[in-house]
């Protein structure tokens, strides 16, 4: 084996992996993480986005990454959307399953949100987490935390002029539960919708987009209080209005 990557890849082929959790029969994980919060906030339902009209197509085609972003604070609702599109819950299910607005590996959908709101006139400045179930914001950190931000994305200079920093981190074993080892790879495969998603929504919101795998990963997940071995960053993006103020 010449490198840690390719031996990853060999050995999370269905033939070398451990039995998993779910087939030994053990109880299955919760389905979501709830950090402790100082107040939650209600998000605009999503029946009540009133969301412009611009076709797949056109989405798809003017995608681009953009780095450059507008003072313009991002409201409520262009909040409210870009979280319901990328992990909001369309359909609950038996057995604390859901259907979201992505698919994912066996709809464990074990990931979870993590946003910085920066540059918003409808919520404190600070940290927050995504409670899919409910559709609402938990208020972790209110503060300035853009030098940490800055730094957790290796100081990658567009980040200081964002509106909001996504970051998306996995509780892997509720992935592992089901799939054992090659879960590594299907979160990072559910990541990639989420992010696409955020993508292709900012294009009809006439806001800015930009994937971010370039990040502290130590750093980044001190930042969110996550063990970085159980729950983990997997990726992140920056958003901002493209809108003059
Ligand atoms: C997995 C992934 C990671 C990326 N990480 C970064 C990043 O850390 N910083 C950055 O400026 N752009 C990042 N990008 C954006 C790419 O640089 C960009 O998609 C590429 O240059 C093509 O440009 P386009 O997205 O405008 O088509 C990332 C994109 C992907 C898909």
């Amino acid at each position: 084996m010449n490198n840690i990557g390719q031996e990853f890849w060999q050995r999370t082929k269905y033939q070398h992996l451990s039995e998993s959790d779910e087939n030994k029969e053990i109880a299955p994980p919760a389905r979501t993480l709830e950090p402790a919060a100082s107040e939650v906030f209600s998000l605009t339902e999503p029946e009540n986005l009133d969301l412009p009209e611009k076709s797949t197509d056109e989405a798809i085609i003017s995608r681009r990454s953009r780095r450059s972003f507008q003072d313009t604070p991002l409201t409520k609702s262009e909040i409210s959307a870009l979280l319901y599109h990328t992990q909001g819950i369309k359909q609950k299910l038996p057995g604390e399953k859901s259907l979201r607005t992505v698919p994912s590996a066996g709809a464990r959908h074990a990931l979870e949100t993590f946003i910085y709101l920066h540059k918003t006139a409808d919520f404190p400045r600070g940290l927050y987490h995504y409670r899919a179930e409910n559709h609402e914001l938990a208020l972790l950190r209110q503060d300035n935390l853009l030098a940490e931000v800055y730094q957790g994305v290796l100081q990658q200079k567009f980040i200081r002029q964002a509106g909001a920093v996504f970051f998306w981190a996995t509780d892997i074993y509720r992935m592992a539960w089901r799939y054992s080892e090659r879960a590594y790879r299907y979160v990072l495969l559910d990541a990639g919708h989420v992010c696409q998603n955020l993508y292709l929504l900012g294009e009809v919101l006439n806001i800015g987009v930009c994937a971010i795998a370039a990040y502290n990963d130590d750093y980044l997940n001190d930042f969110l209080n996550l063990d970085g071995d159980k729950q983990f960053v997997v990726y992140a993006a920056a958003a901002g209005s493209r809108k003059k103020s």
